[in-house]
């Protein structure tokens, strides 16, 4: 079985089944206060445990009274890191919860050798923008992302 690492909130460590992670996507997934991050057939089950299974310990979720109240994903593709689905219960922001759990993923890419990581932001996303440039990342202004669709599905 596939497990998630885990950031806990008073600093201890320990390993939980992925199933949780669903849990807190499904949570995000139905609460519409939870704008700016889009969850696509790329979130599902299957693809999130490969991308756990490839990226073993650069995945957190931050727990409070065992309740998962944050979580982040992170990989790399040997050169680059990248941040994902970083999302904090808006009950429990404005605490350093995102912070953290940041900082432990640039923490385990840096471990690999990733000096540099990314993080797509979706343009009208202006709270995420704020976030990211209160704490040093550089807004890119010299590339444009293109994407290319191999299926049909537009929520691929
Ligand atoms: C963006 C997001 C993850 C931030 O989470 P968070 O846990 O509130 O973030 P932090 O607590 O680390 O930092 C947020 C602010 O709280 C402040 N803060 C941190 N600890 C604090 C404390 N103990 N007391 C008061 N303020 C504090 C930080 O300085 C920061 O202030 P700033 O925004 O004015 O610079 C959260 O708002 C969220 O889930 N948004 C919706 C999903 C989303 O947009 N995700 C990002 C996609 S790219």
């Amino acid at each position: 079985m596939v497990h998630l690492s885990f950031l806990l909130h008073r600093r201890e460590s320990s390993f939980y089944p992925t199933n949780d992670h669903c849990r807190l996507s499904q949570c995000h997934r139905n609460d519409e206060k939870t704008d700016g991050v889009t969850f696509r057939d790329a979130d599902s089950l299957e693809a999130t445990q490969r991308y756990l299974l490839r990226n073993p310990g650069l995945s957190f979720v931050a727990i409070e009274r065992d309740t998962i109240v944050g979580c982040i994903m992170s990989g790399h593709d040997g050169r680059r890191g990248y941040l994902q689905h970083l999302v904090v219960l808006p009950t429990h922001r404005k605490r350093g919860i995102a912070s953290r759990l940041v900082e432990n993923c640039l923490a385990g890419l840096e471990r690999l050798g990733i000096q540099k990581s990314h993080i797509d932001v979706l343009q009208e996303n202006h709270s995420a923008h704020r976030y990211w440039e209160g704490r040093g990342w550089k807004l890119r202004t010299d590339i444009r992302r293109y994407s290319f669709l191999r299926s049909g599905s537009v929520n691929a």
